[in-house]
């Protein structure tokens, strides 16, 4: 089981969708058993994918984990298993959350953030899920700090405009900041891709000349900006699941990752 997280900390880059198709990708397509966890309060993700329930949440464990914290009894154990909305597509099961205030409260009072996940997730190493999908908010913020340290790979999208590529070197700031190394980026997607524009292709060339000495790094093909993978989203499917153009967009993406997971 690989933990992949979806990470950058410029907002509306397009973490939320990559991680709805990639994980609808490697499900739907490859039949890879894959869990999606929602760590964006905003849950675009779950949402994108029609799953609106909070019922079922990671919120369950760590409020239970708070109350054994504070020294109270609990009568009913929560499992990790009860938490995850099941079969949401074949293969392909949803973690999602009711909010994260509480959980940066719990991570914030605890000494060994990195080790928190860990914790909480120890029961996914007993399910047969081929990889986790993890979509992170934006910024650093200690849910991220802890998350970031739980994960095996980091996947950047960077949209392919100036401001965001000029700020590819922050996610390497913030993983010195946390003493993770910088070979935790594996995938960088340079995304809503506008081949018309002159501009776009400029900032294209800087994105792979910015990691021309990152070898173990691999630079899919840029994303389209696709009016139908927006639409996807809107309407709960995948692009899988709503147009093929927007779908192959996602599919270079998608085997790269297969092929990462390859034992
Ligand atoms: N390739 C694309 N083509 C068209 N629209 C896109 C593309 N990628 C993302 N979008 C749209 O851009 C918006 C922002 O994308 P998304 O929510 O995935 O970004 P994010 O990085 O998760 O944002 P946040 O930082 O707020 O969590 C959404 O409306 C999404 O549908
Ligand atoms: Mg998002």
């Amino acid at each position: 089981m690989k933990r992949l997280g979806i990470y950058n900390n410029k907002g509306g880059v397009g973490k939320s969708t990559l991680t709805a198709n990639l994980g609808a990708g490697l499900a739907l397509k490859l039949g890879y058993k894959t869990l999606i966890l929602d760590l964006d309060s905003q849950r675009d993700s779950s949402k994108s994918l029609g799953v609106l329930d909070v019922e079922r949440a990671i919120n369950d464990i760590f409020e239970q984990e708070e109350a054994r914290r504070k020294g109270r009894v609990v009568a009913n154990e929560v499992k990790l298993k009860d938490c995850i909305i099941y079969n949401v597509r074949e293969n392909l099961d949803v973690l999602t959350n009711r909010g994260l205030k509480d959980i940066e409260s719990y991570i914030k009072e605890t000494r060994r953030y990195d080790l928190v996940f860990g914790k909480m997730l120890i029961d996914l190493e007993k399910m047969d899920y081929g990889c986790i999908v993890i979509d992170c908010g934006p910024s650093q913020t200690s849910i991220n700090d802890a998350i970031l340290s739980y994960v095996d790979c980091i996947m950047v999208p960077i949209q392919t405009e100036a401001a965001s590529v000029e700020a590819i070197g922050n996610v390497y700031e913030y993983l010195t900041m946390l003493d993770l190394p910088s070979s935790k980026v594996k995938f960088i997607v340079p995304n809503m891709f506008d081949s018309r524009l002159l501009d776009a292709k400029r900032n294209l060339v800087r994105i792979h000349e910015y990691f021309k000495n990152h070898t173990h790094v691999v630079i899919t093909e840029p994303i389209q900006r696709k009016v139908k993978i927006t639409e996807a989203g809107a309407h709960g499917k995948s692009t899988f699941e709503h147009d093929r153009k927007a779908a192959s967009q996602f599919s270079k993406v998608v085997e790269s990752v297969a092929e990462y997971l390859k034992p």
